[in-house]
């Protein structure tokens, strides 16, 4: 059986991935006004991602000899799309934050786990960095490349 603090930190990121299963879900719901011809589906998505993130953890705890948590991290709600985007960022933040602490605690026995975490953990942080371009907290520096549109012939 696998260390206690590593089913533990892989049970905190099962929390937070059902946390994200609800919150997108809810966000889906709840986006109105034109861009909800596009957020609808874009929430919905990422609930069905986090829902399959959510499904291999569970089974993860489980083949470790632990058992799976039912109880979601705080979900945030809002009907505003900038502030629903804003909130996802902050839970994905959360999410990486106990996925990297599940890596530490794999150490050199458990790397089948180790490598499972490597592959989310890249993942999940490509969805952070869109979430940073959509509430704009990360953009191109423009101020110090020059951009150029050349027309194509
Ligand atoms: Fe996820």
């Amino acid at each position: 059986m696998a260390g206690q603090e590593l089913v533990d930190n892989l049970n905190k990121a099962l929390s937070l991935e059902l946390a994200a299963v609800i919150q997108y879900m809810q966000h889906s719901f709840l986006v109105t006004g034109a861009e909800r011809e596009v957020y609808r589906t874009f929430f919905r998505d990422q609930s069905e991602e986090s829902h399959d993130h959510a499904k291999t953890l569970g089974d993860k705890v489980v083949a470790l000899g632990g058992v799976p948590t039912v109880e979601p991290g705080m979900i945030r709600q809002s009907t505003d799309l900038a502030e629903m985007l804003r909130q996802d960022l902050a839970l994905e933040r959360e999410a990486m934050a106990a996925y990297m602490a599940a890596w530490e605690s794999c150490g050199d026995v458990e790397r089948g786990t180790r490598f499972m975490l490597e592959e989310r953990i890249a993942r999940e942080q490509i969805h952070i960095e869109e979430l940073e371009k959509m509430t704009s907290e990360r953009k191109a520096n423009v101020t110090k490349e020059k951009i150029t549109l050349r027309q194509i012939s």
